[in-house]
C-alpha cells in the first residue's frame, strides 16, 4: 500500500483525504482488477504488430500508467487533451479537442483509454474522430462505467468497475482539477462540493 493510502483517514493537516466521505474502490481492489483487464488486452491484441494506445487526458493519466505497465505488448502511447467537464459535477454536454494536432492513426488498431464512461459523449465523439482520421479499429477501455441511462449509445470494450450514478474522484478523476492523485476512487464530502 502506498504512503497516501496508508495514512488515508488519519486526518493529517492539509491531507487531501480529509475531504473524502467514503472510499468506494480501494487501491488493492483496483490493482487486482487491472491485472485481469491487462491479461484480456494482451490476449486480444497479441497478434497485432504494434498496438496504438490513445489516452484521454487528464482523467486517464493514472489509469493509463498503472494499466499499461501490466501489458507486455509493443505498444505506442498517444494522448489527447479533451475537455468535457468544466468545473462542476455535471457534464457540460460539449466535447472540446484542445490539441493543435491529432495523432497519426491511419490504418492502426487503437485502444482508447478514458477514466469513466458517464454520459458516453466523450468516448463516442473521440472514437468517431479516430475513425474519421482513418483508424482501422477502435476499442475502448475505461476504469469506471456509471450505471445510468447514457445520452450516447456506447459501451466500453473493457471496463474495470461499474459504479452507481454518483460523482467520484481519485485515481485520475478530478473535482475542479483536484483529487486526481488519490490512490483510490472515493466520494467527496458534501461540504467540499458545495463550498
Ligand atoms: P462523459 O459524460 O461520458 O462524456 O464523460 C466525460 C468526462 O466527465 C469523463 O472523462 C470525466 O473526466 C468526467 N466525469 C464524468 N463523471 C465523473 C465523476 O463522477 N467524477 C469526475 N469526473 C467525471
Ligand atoms: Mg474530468
Amino acid at each position: 500500500m502506498s504512503f497516501l493510502g496508508l495514512i488515508g483517514g488519519i486526518g493529517l493537516v492539509g491531507s487531501v483525504h480529509n475531504d473524502i466521505e467514503k472510499v468506494l474502490i480501494a487501491e488493492e481492489v483496483i490493482e487486482k482488477r487491472l491485472d485481469a483487464i491487462a491479461e484480456r488486452i494482451y490476449g486480444d491484441f497479441k497478434d497485432e504488430p504494434t498496438l496504438q494506445v490513445v489516452a484521454i487526458l487528464k482523467g486517464a493519466l493514472v489509469f493509463m500508467a498503472d494499466l499499461l505497465r501490466r501489458v507486455p505488448l509493443k505498444l505506442e502511447i498517444e494522448c489527447l487533451n479533451v475537455a468535457s467537464y468544466h468545473g462542476g459535477t455535471e457534464s457540460s454536454g460539449r466535447v472540446d479537442f484542445l490539441d493543435r494536432t491529432m495523432p497519426d492513426v491511419k490504418g492502426r488498431s487503437i485502444l482508447l483509454l478514458d477514466d469513466i464512461l458517464d454520459t458516453g459523449r466523450t468516448l463516442s465523439v473521440v472514437s468517431a474522430k479516430l475513425q474519421d482520421l482513418g483508424a482501422r479499429e477502435v476499442r475502448t477501455c475505461v476504469l469506471l462505467t456509471k450505471d445510468k441511462k447514457r445520452i450516447e449509445e456506447v459501451e466500453a470494450d473493457y471496463s474495470a468497475f461499474e459504479i452507481g450514478d454518483e460523482f467520484v474522484v481519485g485515481y485520475g478523476l478530478d473535482f475542479d482539477g483536484k483529487y486526481r492523485n488519490l490512490p483510490y476512487v472515493g466520494v467527496l464530502r458534501k461540504e467540499v462540493i458545495e463550498s
